[in-house]
């Protein structure tokens, strides 16, 4: 049994199901990623893993046990979430705030250790924060407060890490920096990395097991994405025709949506002067 696993969830919100009868398995030491359209529940299935929701039934079981049954430092020492969106309290620093991922680790009359300090730094530093440190987190851009949200949950150091899109308001240069980090502590550090991405050909290039949700919150297909991402799927789940092509770059499927028939360019029109001839003639 993988050390993150979810059976038979029904997930809700007041009156509203997400999903009914979800289970997945994440893959040990793997890099995970979920796609699916808006609104099919990736988040509170994240949101169920991290027991930041309470499933109406099914469970959720972390290193053998159900993960309800741990104390929530326990939880928290063992896996951290990066939520979709969160709000830091006003007037905190970045260096403040990085260092509430630490609260999992620190003991009773111990407060604060080098280990802290050293793990703070580090998670700044990976994230390309560090000189930020000082700075209000309210004054910051959006794509260096998500990088400093992802840095708490990094200083937190566990080995599975829940970031639901951790690239958004990042640029492209930044995008492939945060997923690199991730490639790297999942292959390096052997920490098990589950991330969900909207960006199909990001999620094919880094994936080492992709789990694909449809609307309705079910597993649509899962595995390698090599064999899983096909266009009936994609067109299935998304409802976009489009064509599968290999990544010119890694191999990995690119997914390229197909034209709608108003982008295609009109052949040459003889009545209609094109901006060339137009030129020549005045
Ligand atoms: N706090 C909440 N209270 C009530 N309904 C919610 C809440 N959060 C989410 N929902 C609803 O649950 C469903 C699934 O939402 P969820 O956030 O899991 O989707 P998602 O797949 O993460 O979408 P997105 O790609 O837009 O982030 C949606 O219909 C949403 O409106
Ligand atoms: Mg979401």
């Amino acid at each position: 049994m993988p050390r993150l696993r979810a059976e038979d969830l029904t997930l809700s919100y007041d009156q509203r199901t997400v999903a009914t009868s979800l289970g997945v398995d994440i893959p040990d030491h793997s890099f995970t990623v979920i796609i699916g359209p808006n609104a099919c529940g990736k988040s509170t299935l994240l949101k169920a893993l991290a027991r930041m929701l309470k499933p109406r039934s099914g469970q959720v079981y972390l290193d053998g046990a159900a993960i309800a049954s741990y104390r929530s430092r326990e939880v928290a020492r063992r896996l951290g979430l990066l939520p979709q969106s969160s709000t830091a309290p006003g007037g905190i620093t970045v260096g403040d705030l990085v260092a509430r991922g630490r609260y999992p680790h620190q003991r009773l009359l111990k407060q604060w250790s080098a280990e802290d300090e050293a793990a703070v730094t580090e998670a700044l530093r990976q994230t390309g924060v560090l000189e930020l440190a000082d700075r209000p987190v309210d004054d910051l851009s959006g794509g260096q407060r998500q990088r400093v949200w992802l840095s708490m949950v990094l200083a937190q150091q566990t080995s599975i890490l829940l970031l639901d899109e951790p690239t958004t308001y990042l640029d492209i240069a930044h995008q492939v920096e945060v997923l690199d980090l991730c490639a790297e502590l999942h292959a390096r550090k052997k920490n098990t990395v589950v991330a969900v991405l909207h960006d199909l050909n990001q999620a094919c290039r880094y994936a080492t097991h992709l789990i694909v949700m449809r609307a309705g919150g079910t597993v649509a297909a899962e595995g390698d994405p090599a064999t899983v991402v096909t266009a009936d799927l994609i067109e299935d789940v998304f409802g976009l025709p489009c064509r599968i092509i290999d990544d010119p770059e890694t191999g990995t499927p690119l997914v390229v949506p197909a034209a709608p028939r108003r982008h295609l360019p009109d052949a040459p029109r003889d009545d209609v002067p094109t901006a060339a001839a137009m030129a020549e003639t005045s």
